[in-house]
């Protein structure tokens, strides 16, 4: 009896190794492919993913290349984007669904997201995790409908580590989960990026208050 049962125990572990599932993994910054090697989810019900991501910081423009096993299923075919007067992030993962699938190319949809009526308050700063300067209002695209406000240390594709804060427009519910599905910046564990929902109004309406406000 107690063989059957060790035998079982060892049956199940197997069968449950078994289903963890493969994928390619590789993550090159400024290059439009990397070649993979394959790994074991860590994840029961991740997905393997080609992931291309956009960074606009400065005014130049580095592109992220990842293959990964990913978590998030509703990520897959849609973009995330977070934006603001400083930093752009736009990702796009094509999902598969078998063992090591994700290897053939990938290319970011051509049609930019459009301005979708919703508003955040942005500013964008270097060197503290307090905004220096004015906070603007910014308009948000695609499906950004939360504002979102980072604060603390993050290292930026091809930059040094420095303190920011970064308050801007963000994909809808992305907040929990946007500093570990990204795969150009590193955000530092310490940081903070909390959201709200965004307001959506009539752009002119909201030029007003913010000229009265900056009158005084
Ligand atoms: C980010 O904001 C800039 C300035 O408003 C805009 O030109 C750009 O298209 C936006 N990007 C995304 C992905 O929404």
């Amino acid at each position: 009896m107690k063989y059957i049962v060790v035998f079982l125990v060892f049956a199940m572990a197997e069968i449950t190794i078994g289903e963890a599932r493969t994928c390619q993994q590789c993550t090159a910054i400024g290059k439009s492919d990397c070649t993979g090697q394959s790994v074991s989810c860590p994840n029961k019900h991740d997905v393997c993913a080609n992931t291309i991501e956009q960074n606009v910081a400065n005014g130049e423009l580095k592109s992220v290349f990842s293959r990964r096993c990913l978590n998030k299923r509703e990520l897959c075919r849609k973009i995330l984007s977070a934006n603001s007067t400083g930093i752009e992030m736009i990702q796009y993962n094509d999902c598969c669904y078998t063992n090591n699938c994700n290897k053939g190319p990938i290319k970011m949809p051509k049609k930019k997201p459009k301005e979708n009526g919703y508003y955040c308050l942005s500013c964008f700063t270097v060197g503290s995790n307090r905004c220096i300067g004015d906070h603007k209002l910014f308009p948000c695209t695609g499906n950004e409908r939360d504002c979102f406000v980072f604060t603390g240390k993050a290292t930026i594709p091809g930059e040094k580590e420095s303190t920011f804060y970064n308050s801007g427009c963000i994909t809808e519910g992305a907040c929990d989960y946007v500093p570990d599905i990204i795969v150009g910046t590193k955000v530092h564990k310490t940081s903070s990026i909390r959201c709200s929902a965004a307001q959506r109004a009539r752009k002119r309406y909201l030029d007003q208050c913010e000229d009265e406000r900056y009158k005084k």
